[in-house]
């Protein structure tokens, strides 16, 4: 048996211990034992909740347990995660997340830190929620130089547009729907900003240059400017508007990217990729064009991806699976020069 521990008991937390427990049988065939949830750690009670009988408050108890050799950290923000992820790797335990700030903030460090002592932090679930597109890229992938990645990245904005564009909401109710759903982010501003969208886009370009991409470096308009009259337009010349993510290797061999609202005619694949779903759009140089289309969001889509980082952690204990870019700064090219 194989104990793991889970930090943050939100909503992605709580489902994965959801998908854990549903699925505990095909989980235990694919590692070759049993994952067992020694720990969970929140600041909260959660009396009559099952978990309560492995509940914690305090880091201390995880990170000095030799039992446990995976971590799942679904905490969300920089801090407290940088610190604990940290110490976790350190102490020989693989971290599995889907917390994109941390993973666009210090990923190359973290990386390193793993590969350095054979261990794994997996991040499937910071990107596309519940889409595969960390592993394909780093995979099935990895023979193609990938020329361009864009598309939905962003569940809550998504959901907002379509509610906008298709049931005439406002912008307030749509947004407080997406919150009651459980899609967006503690801190709206991060997804309606564009800010959300930003960090997943620098670590899936981190990941195909094999650099550090700075998330301030990228171009980023959300879609708080965006109104009814914009969408009405829109829709008279017979397009939607949709916050897109965008990275693109150019001809003079640097990455330009950018995350704002464009206007999409019927003839893209993006035109009806509607409410919390996402759409990843990429071009290899040998494979041509692929999508990825799936549940961008939402509590068991995400603990989906989680879970399936927790499965591979478990079986290769002791094996550094490659995921990694190195600390060595990526110069993004201006996409605000009006040269190109
Ligand atoms: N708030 C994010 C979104 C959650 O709406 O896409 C998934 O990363």
């Amino acid at each position: 048996m194989i104990q793991i521990a889970v930090m943050g008991y939100g909503t992605v937390g709580s489902g994965v211990v959801e998908v854990l427990k549903t699925n505990r049988e095909s989980i235990a065939k694919r590692v070759g034992q049993e994952v067992n949830i020694k720990y969970v750690l929140d600041l909260r009670e959660f009396p009559g909740d099952p978990v309560e009988q492995v509940l914690v408050h305090d880091f201390e108890t995880i990170v000095n347990d030799p039992e446990v050799k995976v971590v799942v950290e679904v905490m969300g923000g920089v801090e407290p995660a940088y610190t604990f992820t940290k110490r976790c790797l350190l102490a020989g335990k693989s971290v599995c997340t889907s917390n994109k700030a941390l993973v666009a903030a210090h990923g190359a460090e973290l990386l390193q830190i793993a590969k350095d002592k054979n261990l794994n932090y997996l991040f499937e679930a910071s990107v596309g929620g519940g889409i595969p597109i960390i592993r394909p890229l780093q995979t099935c992938l990895t023979a193609d130089e990938i020329v361009e990645i864009s598309g939905i990245l962003n569940g809550t904005t998504n959901y907002i547009l379509t509610n906008m564009t298709y049931h005439g909401a406002n912008f307030d109710d749509a947004l407080k729907d997406a919150q009651e759903k459980g899609y967006a982010e503690r801190n709206p501003e991060a997804d309606v900003e564009g800010h959300d969208a930003c960090r997943k886009i620098a670590i899936l370009t981190s990941l195909v240059s094999g650099q550090r991409v700075d998330f301030e470096d990228i171009y980023t308009e959300g879609i708080t400017k965006v109104t009814a009259e914009d969408i009405r337009y829109a829709d008279k010349l017979g397009r939607v508007i949709k916050l897109l993510a965008m990275s693109k290797k150019e001809a003079d061999g640097k990455y330009y990217a950018m995350v704002a609202p464009f206007l999409i005619d019927a003839a893209n694949p993006l035109y009806s990729v509607n409410g919390v779903f996402n759409a990843i759009f990429v071009e290899g140089n040998m494979l041509g064009d692929s999508m990825f289309y799936g549940s961008g969001a939402g509590k068991l889509p995400t603990a989906s991806a989680v879970a399936a980082d927790v499965v591979d952690a478990a079986k290769n204990l002791g094996e550094n699976l490659g995921f990694y870019w190195s600390g060595e700064k990526l110069e993004l090219g201006d996409t605000r020069d009006d040269k190109r």
